[in-house]
């Protein structure tokens, strides 16, 4: 199924570049991850109902309809470009009153990552490369803070994973890769998921 195919089944427009305004241009533009990239992830790695995702710089939502639709499961979507933001609750409009029969909660807050307060249930944390390493790494502490407040299975999910960030990872933070996912050959030896877990 092609891109605009994918979003006309979840009744959403996700597709499109966007760069960053100028107040947040220390921040990556916005890109979705390609579908075939989430056919290839849902089918090695399920969502569990008790499950609780946040994207971080989830764009126009594209990650967080796609698992609610697949899993059924909480999402909240943080994303720091208004203008993208505002695409996002336009999709979930769209897509509740398409998808009525799907009940868990979907949740977009206009809010720089590092700032959002990690909730006790959040435990799958997903990132399509939205930032640099230093708010990655603030992201990541937040994590780990609320972690040692209420301990539980953490994933993160990568997409696109860069050298430094698995490097921090791996060398600074409890984190274990726990699997590695080919899933999309356009995009190379970074055309991946890793899945860290704690
Ligand atoms: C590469 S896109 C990923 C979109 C979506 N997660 C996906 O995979 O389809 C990254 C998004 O992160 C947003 N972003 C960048 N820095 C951010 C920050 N500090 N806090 C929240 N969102 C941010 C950008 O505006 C952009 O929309």
């Amino acid at each position: 199924m092609t891109e605009r195919k994918y979003d006309q089944t979840l009744h959403i427009k996700t597709d499109g570049l966007r760069e960053p305004q100028a107040h947040t241009e220390k921040y990556n533009r916005y890109e979705a991850t390609p579908y075939i990239a989430l056919e290839k992830l849902i089918k090695q790695y399920r969502l569990q109902p008790s499950d609780q995702v946040v994207d971080f710089g989830s764009g126009k939502g594209r990650i967080s309809f796609f698992l609610h639709y697949h899993f059924d499961v909480p999402i909240t979507g943080i994303e720091i470009n208004t203008l993208t933001y505002e695409e996002a609750m336009a999709n979930k409009q769209q897509y509740e009153q398409n998808n009525p029969h799907l009940t868990a909660p979907i949740k977009f807050e206009c809010n720089y990552a590092e700032q959002y307060r990690i909730a006790p249930k959040d435990n799958v944390f997903y990132f399509f490369n939205p930032f640099s390493l230093k708010t990655f790494k603030q992201v990541i502490y937040n994590i780990l803070a609320s972690t040692r407040r209420h301990k539980r299975k953490v994933d993160l999910v990568l997409y696109y994973p860069l050298p430094e960030f698995k490097n921090f990872l791996d060398q600074e933070t409890p984190f274990q890769l726990s699997e590695s996912i080919k899933a999309y050959k356009k995009h190379g030896k970074y055309g991946e998921f890793l899945i860290y877990r704690i």
